[in-house]
């Protein structure tokens, strides 16, 4: 059965982490313009013309926190490194978006530290992205953009050749004389551009393991963005894809519910990630905001339903909230609605939140939290499934503890500088 292309997943995933991203709404959209036009203009093939457009539009996918957000949003960012390394190590594990990685980690560099380093190491696309960056923050929303045209070309004008790349300067020079790159910078939609450009250059048919591959990537930048949850999409993923085969699911299907497990939670990333490390319980107001991730997810992944192979992923993903006596959410479904697949997400989901540490609680082990399942879960969990998964609970339990390890190791590179 026919999959997905990477075109058909990448682009409403681009889509989405610009349009809800809680932290930096439309500066990932308005930044992939600018680099659009400029690159354009320095004639880029079609493989580097994708390619910028792609790492603009993810390029600060590594800034996690309020505080690294309003830090890269200054006119001059003092310490840019721990995003520019964060969204690299994100992206580097895939093969087809190395060159996108590189690029995104040397998205603040400038031109006159480039001249020192290796041959080959700066890619131009870095320049381009670095220029087209820091118009989108010279930029006042407060004002009309077409006024602001020579306030902005001559800010970045003075930094030019030390700062900004010469050519890269003349070319944005020459392209924002017209109105039209600044309306577009306002009014281009996301899924316009990416339109525009030649996904033929580095699109294919995608295999299962490439979607797991890339749907991992995704879950990342969602779990790092608290210590708290660095491990939480790689665990349900795991650990799901475990208990699937304890109910005899194929393989085919234990790797769909792994896929359903890295991206069940993504609409977390419309939600202030303040709330997902606050030191005590939510009041109800912070919860109703937190439930909304459940709606994010379905909004987000509903993009991938014209696949029908992807559509019981995201049924799976979309539901994971919801309990057998209806009172879960977004949909109140009751257990005629939910099918062993949402229930195995939701069990696997359950298990990892109650292993992983809290701002306001130690982590608890593996007995501690079969207890509390048992004793006052049996609306997420049913006896059935819990007679089950009792009878693994120590091989569910190393599976966590390895799971936790592993991306706690991932977690602690990236944060690396
Ligand atoms: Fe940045
Ligand atoms: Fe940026
Ligand atoms: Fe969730």
């Amino acid at each position: 059965m026919k999959k997905l292309s990477l075109r058909e997943l990448a682009v409403p995933m681009i889509k989405s982490i610009d349009s809800f991203n809680y932290l930096l709404k439309s500066h990932h959209r308005r930044t992939a313009v600018v680099s659009y036009y400029i690159g354009k203009k320095l004639n880029l093939n079609n493989t580097e013309l994708v390619e910028l457009v792609i790492a603009a539009a993810l390029h600060d996918i590594g800034a996690l926190s309020v505080q690294e957000r309003d830090m890269i949003v200054q006119e001059d960012v003092i310490n840019p490194a721990p995003h520019c390394m964060m969204g690299y190590r994100m992206l580097a594990s895939l093969d087809v978006f190395k060159n996108i990685s590189q690029i995104i980690k040397h998205h603040h560099i400038k031109y006159q530290d480039s001249l020192n380093a290796e041959e080959g190491e700066i890619l131009l696309q870095s320049h381009i992205i670095h220029l087209a960056d820091r118009v989108d923050i010279l930029v006042s929303p407060n004002e009309f953009i077409t006024n602001q045209k020579s306030m902005v070309t001559e800010k970045i004008r003075e930094k030019a050749e030390t700062t900004f790349h010469p050519e890269v300067f003349k070319a944005f020079e020459e392209v924002s004389k017209a109105d039209i790159f600044w309306i577009e910078m306002n009014n281009l939609e996301m899924e316009q551009l990416l339109r525009k450009i030649d996904f033929g250059a580095i699109d294919f048919e995608l295999t299962i393991d490439d979607i797991i591959e890339f749907t991992l990537t995704m879950s990342r930048i969602i779990d790092f963005r608290s210590k708290f949850t660095a491990s939480h999409s790689y665990t349900v993923a795991h650990l799901s894809s475990l208990i699937g085969g304890y109910f005899g699911f194929s393989e085919e299907k234990c790797k769909k519910l792994l896929i359903a497990g890295y991206l069940h939670d993504i609409g977390k990333i419309g939600i202030d990630p303040r709330l997902i490390e606050k030191n005590g319980p939510l009041n109800d107001e912070e919860f109703n905001l937190i439930k909304l991730h459940a709606y994010y997810t379905g909004q987000i992944l509903n993009e991938l339903n014209t696949s029908d192979w992807f559509s019981e992923i995201v049924t799976w993903a979309e539901r994971h909230h919801e309990k057998s006596d209806g009172t879960g959410y977004p949909f109140s479904l009751d257990d005629t609605s939910l099918d062993e697949g949402v229930k195995i997400l939701s069990c696997s989901d359950i298990i990892s939140a109650l292993m992983e540490e809290r701002p306001y609680r130690e982590s608890l082990s593996v007995d501690v939290a079969f207890d509390i399942i048992r004793d006052n879960m049996s609306a997420s969990i049913s006896p059935d499934m819990f007679e089950v998964i009792e009878q693994h609970k120590y091989e569910i339990n190393d599976l966590v503890l390895q799971c936790q390890a592993h991306t706690f190791e991932e977690y602690r590179l990236g944060s690396l500088q």
